[in-house]
């Protein structure tokens, strides 16, 4: 059979993927990430004012959704904070002087290139007015005029300096050039001054850098429980039963749960995959310990995704020592297995309305079949199958998989994981209807 031959074609024209290809993509391979990861880049331009600080935890926020920041100074911002900490917190090289890598002779095109979006946050009057006019005397200001990003300004600066007309007339020339104003907030200025200059909220600010880059924050509010990575059954102290699962694809779709704004909880046994920025990880051994873990998340859930490899059966006995040839050959040459309770059926019975939940299910034959059949019999909204023959769809880092629902099933061409990731959400979307 080529059941998937068959379905390709459909699916290609039906696969609207997440995020469409901008120019973090070009930023994602030069990063050194996984061909097709699509992790969008913002570029966070501070300048020189008291407010330089809360340029770090603009970045936080940025990393926190998922999205690659970089960030560029002017020299004045280098009195409020040095390049040293935003290094360290982006693990990319600073840009102060428009001559600082000599090995990038157009550093402000490369820079403004790789962006998806670019936020100037604290934005001072003085910068205010040179992109009002297109003054280019930095590398900051050279960035901006070179970008064909989508500019965010967030301006930060003493009362009167803000009310000066000057100031507003160069507000409005950018509003009007199109780009984004993330307005100053009122208040107790560093100056001692009571009024409006101060800048805006952190978390309004990255809001406007996540929109202006095209991240999608679709599922701001919703809570998604993932599990992941396969379980393992213990034997005697030292062995266990358990199998090959990487758990990359459960991560990858706990990931991109936290950048499209969800709170997302990830059950996940034993794996050499670090905790996702943002990502509440419960680590669990055993599938009775995963089980217990699930119960307690899933009522809070609004979509839960069982992606967990879980063990069916575990060793009936555990061995209080390590079992020896020749002492316990007995118990070595039968060991006797006992069924493990099944995690997502176990759950599924008590999903409330609104709940959408989503299985995998790992076949090496009849795989469509199989899926439909697991999705009927253990209550799931989706089921994600996976063709494992030939050990196929472990520990790789793309998969091709088939979407199976009540009504429909889906072919989708071959992805990376964490492209998957987000078709798996989208069609977990469409499935609550
Ligand atoms: N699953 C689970 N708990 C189990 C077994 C499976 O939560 N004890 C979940 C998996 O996370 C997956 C789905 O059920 O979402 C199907 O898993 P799979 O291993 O393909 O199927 P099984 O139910 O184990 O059936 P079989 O191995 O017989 O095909």
């Amino acid at each position: 059979m080529d059941e998937r031959a068959r379905l390709d074609g459909a699916a290609e024209a039906s696969c609207g993927l997440a995020q469409g290809g901008g120019q973090g993509e070009k930023a994602a391979s030069a990063a050194g990430e996984p061909a097709g990861t699509k992790r969008p880049c913002v570029l966070v331009g501070v300048t020189g004012c008291i407010a330089a600080y809360k340029a770090c935890e603009v970045v936080r926020g940025l990393q926190k959704a998922g999205v690659r920041a970089k960030v560029v100074m002017t020299e004045h911002a280098t009195e409020f904070v040095r390049p040293t900490t935003f290094r360290a917190l982006t693990h990319e090289p600073v840009a102060v002087g428009l001559f600082d890598e000599p090995g990038d002779p157009i550093h402000h095109v490369s820079l403004a290139q790789e962006c998806d979006a670019f936020v100037i946050a604290p934005c001072t009057a003085n910068v205010v007015a040179k992109l009002a006019c297109g003054l280019a005397d930095d590398l900051l200001t050279t960035t901006a005029l070179a970008t064909t990003a989508p500019l965010v300004v967030a301006p930060a600066m003493n009362v009167h300096m803000h009310e000066n007309a000057a100031t507003q007339e160069n507000l409005r020339v950018l509003a009007a050039r199109g780009v984004t104003l993330v307005e100053v907030e009122e208040g107790y200025l560093a100056c001692g001054d009571v009024g409006k200059g101060r800048l805006a909220d952190v978390d309004a600010i990255v809001a406007a850098a996540l929109r202006a880059a095209g991240v999608r924050r679709d599922l701001e509010g919703r809570h998604v429980l993932v599990t992941a990575g396969p379980t393992e059954e213990p034997l005697d102290p030292v062995r266990c039963l358990t199998n090959r699962s990487s758990g990359k694809t459960g991560y990858a779709i706990a990931r991109a749960a936290v950048r499209r704004g969800a709170r997302a909880t990830l059950v996940s046994g034993p794996v050499a995959l670090e905790a996702p920025e943002g990502v509440q990880v419960v680590r669990v051994r055993t599938a009775c310990d995963m089980l217990a873990a699930a119960e307690e998340a899933f009522p809070q859930a609004d979509i839960a995704v069982f992606c967990a490899a879980v063990a069916d059966m575990r060793p009936e006995r555990v061995a209080p020592r390590k079992l020896k040839k020749g002492r316990d050959d007995d118990a070595l040459a039968s060991v006797r297995l006992v069924p493990n309770p099944d995690v997502l059926a176990t759950c599924a019975a008590r999903k409330r309305s609104g709940q959408v939940v989503v299985g995998f299910a790992a076949e090496t034959d009849d795989v469509v079949e199989s899926a439909r059949a697991k999705l009927a019999s253990k209550h799931a909204d989706l089921v994600v199958a996976n063709d494992v023959s030939d050990g196929r769809a472990f520990g790789s880092d793309d998969n091709e998989v088939w979407f199976v629902t009540a009504d429909d099933v889906r072919a989708v061409p071959r992805l990376s994981k964490d492209r998957l990731a987000d078709e798996v959400l989208d069609a977990a979307l469409k499935a609550r209807g």
